[in-house]
C-alpha cells in the first residue's frame, strides 16, 4: 500500500462537505462557499497566532468591548478577517462576532441565506503565554428573504444547522458538525488544506475529568458544589476525577470531547447567568456535544434549547459525557 506520507486520497475538509451536501441535491454549494471563508479566517488566524510573539501580535489593542473586557490586539485582527472573509463570501447576511457589539447586516448585493454567529478568538486571556487558543462558531439560515434583523440570530440551538471551532495549539485542529456527526481536520501547513484525521467522533459515554474554574467555588451554586465535591470526594469508592482547566473553552472542550468528562461554567453570586456567551460559545459547544453522543444543560434546561433575547447574552453551562452530565442534571431537578 501506498506510504501513508503520500496517501493521495486526501480527504479535505473541502471535498468532505461537498460529498456530505450532495446528500441535498437542491443544495448548490453555497454552504461549501461560506465554509472555505471560514476555513480562509482559521488559517489566517492560525497564522497569526503562530508568528504572534514575533509579528508583536502580543498584548492589548487599546480598546474595550461590549464584554467590558480589553481587546487583545489578535482579538481585533480576527475579528477583521472573519468579518471581511464573510461577508465576501456573498453567503451570508447576519454576523454576530463577540468582539462587535451590534450585529452586522450584509449590504443586499452580498446577502446569502446564512447567519454566522462567532467568537473570533477564544481564551484571548491565553494569547501573550502561548497556550491554546481558539475560534468557534455556528450557523443558522435565513428563512425568509425580506430585511435580516437580529430575529434571524436569536433563535434557539436546535435551529443552528451547523457548528464547529478551530484550534490553535500544538497542532491546528478544526472540528465540524453539519448535523450527521462530528468530524475532525488537522491542517497540514505543507499543503495548506485541512485534512480529515478524527472521522465521526463519539465522546466517551462517562470520563474520570472534570474541567471547572475551582476559584469560583466560594460563589457556586448547591447543586454545582455539591457535584464538584463528589468528583474531588467521591462516596461510592470510585476513584476522584482529576481536574483539567486550560482558561481556553476551545481547549477544554477539545479535550473533553476526545477524553470524556465534563466542562462546567456555572453560575455564581457575581454572575447569575454564568460568563459564557450562548449564541457563540454555548450554542456550537452543545451542537457538537450532542452531535458526538453527550450532552449540554444550563443548570435549568438543554442548552440548545435556549432562546436567546440578546445576541451577547450568557448562560451557565454543564457539558461533555452523557453519564457525567446526568449526574449534574439529578442535582439540580433534586433542588427544585
Ligand atoms: P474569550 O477569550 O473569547 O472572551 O473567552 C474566554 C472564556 C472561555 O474561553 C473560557 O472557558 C473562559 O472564558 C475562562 O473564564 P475564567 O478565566 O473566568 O475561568
Ligand atoms: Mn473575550
Ligand atoms: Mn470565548
Ligand atoms: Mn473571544
Amino acid at each position: 500500500h501506498e506510504a501513508d506520507a503520500y496517501r493521495t486520497d486526501l480527504m479535505t475538509i473541502t471535498r468532505f462537505v461537498l460529498n456530505e451536501q450532495s446528500k441535498y441535491p437542491e443544495s448548490r454549494g453555497d454552504f461549501t462557499i461560506l465554509l472555505s471563508n471560514i476555513v480562509l479566517g482559521c488559517k489566517f488566524v492560525c497564522s497569526a497566532v503562530n508568528k504572534a510573539g514575533l509579528a508583536k501580535l502580543i498584548g492589548l489593542a487599546g480598546e474595550t468591548n461590549i464584554q467590558g473586557e480589553e481587546q487583545k490586539k489578535l482579538d481585533v485582527l480576527s475579528n477583521d478577517v472573519f468579518i471581511k472573509a464573510l461577508v465576501s463570501s456573498g453567503r451570508t447576511s447576519v454576523l454576530v462576532s463577540e468582539e462587535d457589539e451590534e450585529a452586522t447586516f450584509v449590504e443586499s448585493s452580498k446577502r446569502g441565506k446564512y447567519c454566522v454567529v462567532f467568537d473570533p478568538l477564544d481564551g484571548s486571556s491565553n494569547i501573550d503565554c502561548g497556550v491554546s487558543i481558539g475560534t468557534i462558531f455556528g450557523i443558522y439560515t435565513m428563512n425568509h428573504s425580506d430585511e435580516p434583523s437580529t430575529e434571524d440570530v436569536l433563535k434557539p440551538g436546535n435551529e443552528m444547522v451547523a457548528a464547529g471551532y478551530c484550534m490553535y495549539g500544538s497542532s491546528c485542529m478544526l472540528v465540524l458538525s453539519t448535523g450527521t456527526g462530528v468530524h475532525g481536520f488537522t491542517l497540514d501547513p505543507s499543503l495548506g488544506e485541512f485534512i480529515l484525521t478524527h472521522p465521526d467522533i463519539k465522546i466517551p459515554n462517562k470520563g474520570n475529568i472534570y474541567s471547572v474554574n475551582e476559584g469560583n467555588a466560594q460563589n457556586w451554586d448547591g447543586p454545582t458544589t455539591k457535584y464538584v465535591e463528589r468528583c474531588k470526594y467521591p462516596k461510592d469508592g470510585s476513584p476522584a476525577k482529576s481536574l483539567r482547566y486550560v482558561g481556553s473553552m476551545v481547549a477544554d472542550v477539545h479535550r473533553t470531547l476526545l477524553y470524556g468528562g465534563i466542562f462546567l461554567y456555572p453560575a455564581d453570586k457575581k454572575s447569575p447567568n454564568g460568563k459564557l456567551r450562548v449564541l457563540y460559545e454555548v450554542f456550537p459547544m452543545a451542537f457538537l456535544m450532542e452531535q458526538a453522543g453527550g450532552q449540554a444543560f444550563t443548570g435549568k434546561k438543554r442548552a440548545l434549547d435556549l432562546v436567546p433575547e440578546k445576541i451577547h447574552e450568557r448562560s451557565p453551562i454543564f457539558l461533555g459525557s452523557y453519564d457525567d452530565v446526568e449526574e449534574i442534571k439529578a442535582l439540580y431537578a433534586a433542588e427544585e
